[in-house]
């Protein structure tokens, strides 16, 4: 198994060294490849997303991606690497779980909850179509919808439901969000298209909802939902108001799926504002480690197990510490990190 680790800006290096630490505990003979990426690989090389990088991604087996600091105001030159990695790989399906907290923790309340935002991860606003046109001082998103890309997330979406019913025994249901009423043509594509993949699923439920709905419903009744599919940009958003019911940005993980290439990351970015202090909740990037296990069994023969194991790690740690700051605690990453390493070699 080989991975390549991208560990990036801000606590993207801190929590992708505690993840590192797990993982070898777990699996000490695992090759790690480390390659640069991010708004300080830009600043010292002039390129964010170098070539070497993308080689180094592609032939990996996963991927463990940091975070990245990406200025939000233009930089000549610069294009946030990840939405490039997601591309470039064709890293379709962005996979977001949220799974309710066991007891309520820094001002999160314990809403139950068991729920997973798929999210379109190549078209949409986030293709970066955007012009400026100066005769009219206007400037221009391009929205792209494909046919193509909405067919394959519907049917990831719904098949991940599936897997779902084995695991949990309950209704499967998947919950298609759009804005069709106002993005007629897109999403109108989006809409047609998910409800034609859902007549192949006849075991699975479906309904349908606006944008704007779900997100109220996701704040306030996060229960009522199984497995969300979306377009790029309402997915994104649309997973930062799930996590909240699993703890915040501090637990969030998420995985980057495509035919050939799998990536995994936490949900956060490169909150400049803990940076350096060594108090990051590590938990989120261990919670990919998760993700990862599970996902790519093919390599790592035992995965299924230790994923189990490092979610039962999580649960533990949730409920009788230590914990990080965001979590109401007082404990450095360090801390939490050595907790995953003695619960899961005990
Ligand atoms: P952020 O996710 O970096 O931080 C938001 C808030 O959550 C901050 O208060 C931060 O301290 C807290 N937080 C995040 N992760 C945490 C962790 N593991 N433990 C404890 N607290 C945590 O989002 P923000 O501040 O909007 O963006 C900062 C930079 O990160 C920007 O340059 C942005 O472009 C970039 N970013 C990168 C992403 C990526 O690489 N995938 C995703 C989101 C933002
Ligand atoms: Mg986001």
């Amino acid at each position: 198994m080989r991975l390549c680790t991208i560990p990036g800006d801000g606590i993207g290096p801190e929590v992708i060294a505690a993840a590192l630490e797990v993982l070898r505990s777990i699996l000490p003979t695992i090759e790690v490849v480390e390659a640069a990426a991010g708004w300080g690989t830009f600043q010292a090389t002039g390129v964010a997303l170098p070539a070497e990088t993308l080689a180094a991604a592609r032939g990996a087996d996963a991927v463990l991606f940091g975070a990245v600091g990406s200025p939000s105001h233009p930089v000549p030159g610069y294009r946030s690497p990840i939405v490039a990695l997601r591309r470039e790989l064709d890293l379709y399906a962005n996979i977001r779980p949220t799974v309710a907290l066991p007891i309520p923790l820094g001002g999160y309340a314990a809403t139950p909850c068991d729920l997973v935002v798929v999210r379109e991860n190549t078209e949409d606003l986030y293709a970066g179509r955007e012009r400026w046109e100066e005769a009219d001082r206007v400037a221009i998103a391009e929205r792209v919808i494909s046919r193509y890309a909405s067919e394959r997330i519907v049917r990831s979406a719904f098949n991940l439901a599936r897997q779902r019913v084995e695991a949990h025994t309950r209704q499967a249901k998947v919950t298609i969000v759009h804005k069709a009423n106002v993005l007629r043509l897109t999403d109108g594509l989006f809409r047609t298209t998910a409800l034609e993949v859902a007549q192949d699923f006849p075991d699975i439920g479906v309904e349908e909802l606006l944008v704007d709905t779900a997100a109220m419903h996701l704040a306030r009744t996060p229960e009522r939902f199984d497995v969300i599919v979306t377009t790029n940009m309402f997915g994104d958003i649309l997973s930062d108001i799930a996590c909240i019911h699993g703890g915040g940005l501090g637990l969030a993980s998420s995985a980057n799926i495509g035919p050939q290439h799998a990536l995994f990351e936490p949900v956060h970015g490169a909150a400049p504002d803990i940076a350096g202090r060594g108090i990051a909740n590590p938990l989120a990037t261990v919670g990919c480690l998760a993700m990862l296990m599970a996902q790519r069994t093919a390599v790592i023969p035992n995965g299924a197990h230790y994923a189990t194991q490092l979610r039962g790690a999580i649960a533990h740690i949730l409920r009788y510490g230590p914990h990080t700051p965001d979590l109401g605690g007082t404990a450095t990453t360090q801390q939490v990190t050595a907790a995953v390493i003695h619960y899961v070699n005990q």
